[in-house]
């Protein structure tokens, strides 16, 4: 069969690996894909919001299968558009993926369905939002309503943080639209953990839990990015919990969406709050989570090809997945002044040492070819993934290969994956 997988990222590198081991697979396609993604699919230079030249292409190269990476295609409706041509795709349609576009829209729906999630209030005046963190009080969190490209997420310390983060999202526009109207939501405190499920609208299967490390400097100082590495399985996500997550989260929100007359297929993101036995939600997001995607394709043994097409034809409930019982971390490799201003078009130096790499994968991002010479090309550069027999060979594979890579500016964070050793040792 012939797939198209839309997006550039680590995890797009990571779905076009994984799809490329299906012995169904013949040819896979990306738009627009990278330097690393580029050794082993067709790059079409297509970006995931040109949703009519990505139909076109699919129609004229009568693609088998379409693999969406990134939410803006879902969020302009892509799934929709290519199911009207009667084109297998995978993810969630334009409705369903509300979940992740609107904040507004996941906590009414939670609401709802009783889903454990912070406290919240929604506004689109921004006096109004700001006599309520009067009344509520700091911490508190403000939230642009819609995509943000990650950013849209205000932690506000003081009520003077608070008012500001107000003014700036719903007076000066710095979301532009996606701030017209801003969520507000209790402090949460806990450890964080990212659960992924495969879902066909009723039934859902989990993938293995995983674990983002979203600030940029060590000990999660610094700003938000989109993921500095990761690592699955998370520990903090015991089997007990898993069980608990689907049963009160994840099933709760498809049916919620059911009852609107939505079926939600595709992968469904629940970023969770763990609190010893408390768990809540903090957001959705209707696609595979990136850098989580690395760690999570390098484990999964079963054939990813059957259960997308199981997903799409709601045959979940007779599939299960297998996975790699050694765990695997993923550190990101970004430009210097990432997640703000960085250079591009820098040689990276290194790569052809881990070509035949036998314990891990390096993951391309940010990256193109210039004349010969693989060059940087985005914030995200690199995920260089390994696994190991445990957490700490793991760690040290990883690390050890990313010695090997150096630009100038070259940046990633020293700790990924310390917190799931202290993890084991403390349950061992
Ligand atoms: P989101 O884009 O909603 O995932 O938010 C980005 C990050 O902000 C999350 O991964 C958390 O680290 C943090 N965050 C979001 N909401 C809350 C909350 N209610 N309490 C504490 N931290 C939060
Ligand atoms: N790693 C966080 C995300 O993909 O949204």
């Amino acid at each position: 069969m012939k797939i198209l997988v839309i997006g550039s990222g680590g995890r797009e590198h990571a779905l076009v690996w994984k799809l490329r081991q299906s012995p169904r697979v013949r040819k896979i396609y990306c738009a627009p894909g990278n330097a690393g993604i580029g050794e082993l699919a067709e790059l079409v230079p297509l970006v995931p919001d040109a949703i009519e030249g990505l139909l076109r292409f699919a129609i004229t190269k009568k693609i088998d299968l379409t693999v969406v990476g990134p939410e803006v295609s879902l969020s302009l409706g892509i799934v929709d558009q290519f199911n009207a041509h009667g084109l297998r795709i995978f993810g969630p349609v334009q409705q369903a993926a509300q979940l992740e576009v609107s904040k507004a829209f996941a906590k009414q729906l939670m609401q709802e369905q009783g889903v454990p999630t912070a406290a919240f209030a929604t506004f689109t005046d921004p006096t109004a939002a700001r006599n309520y963190v009067d009344q509520i009080g700091a911490p508190i969190v403000v939230k642009a309503d819609g995509l943000a490209a990650g950013k849209g997420v205000l932690i506000c310390h003081t009520l003077q943080e608070a008012h500001q983060a107000i003014d700036d999202i719903m007076r000066a526009h710095a979301f532009g639209t996606a701030g017209d109207r801003v969520v507000i939501e209790e402090f949460l405190e806990g450890e964080e953990a990212s659960f992924l499920a495969f879902t066909d609208g009723t039934t859902v299967l989990p993938l293995a839990s995983a674990q983002d490390h979203k600030r940029i400097f060590d000990n999660d100082q610094g700003p938000n990015t989109g993921g500095m590495g990761a690592y699955s399985p998370a520990p903090v996500v015991t089997l007990a919990l898993v069980d608990r997550i689907v049963n009160e989260i994840m099933l709760p929100t498809i049916q919620g969406l059911k009852r609107r007359g939505i079926t939600y297929k595709g992968i469904l993101y629940a970023g969770l709050m763990i609190r010893d036995a408390s768990v809540k939600v903090i957001e959705f997001n209707a696609r595979f989570g990136d850098p989580e995607c690395q760690p999570l394709m390098v484990r999964l043994q079963s054939d990813l090809v059957e259960v997308i097409d199981a997903t799409i034809d709601e045959r979940l409930a007779g599939v299960s997945l297998t996975w790699n019982p050694d765990p695997a971390i993923c550190v990101v490799l970004t430009a210097g002044g990432y997640p703000g201003h960085y250079e591009t078009g820098q040689p990276i130096a290194g790569l052809d040492t881990l070509r035949q790499w036998q314990s891990g994968m390096v993951f391309h991002a940010g990256t193109a070819k210039s004349d010969g010479q693989i060059v940087t090309k985005g914030g995200r550069v690199l995920g260089v993934t390994a696994t190991g027999k445990d957490v700490s060979a793991a760690i040290a594979t990883a690390y050890h290969a990313v010695a090997k890579i150096s630009w100038p500016g070259m940046h990633y964070r020293r700790d990924i994956g310390q917190r799931a050793i202290g993890r084991s040792d403390t349950s061992e």
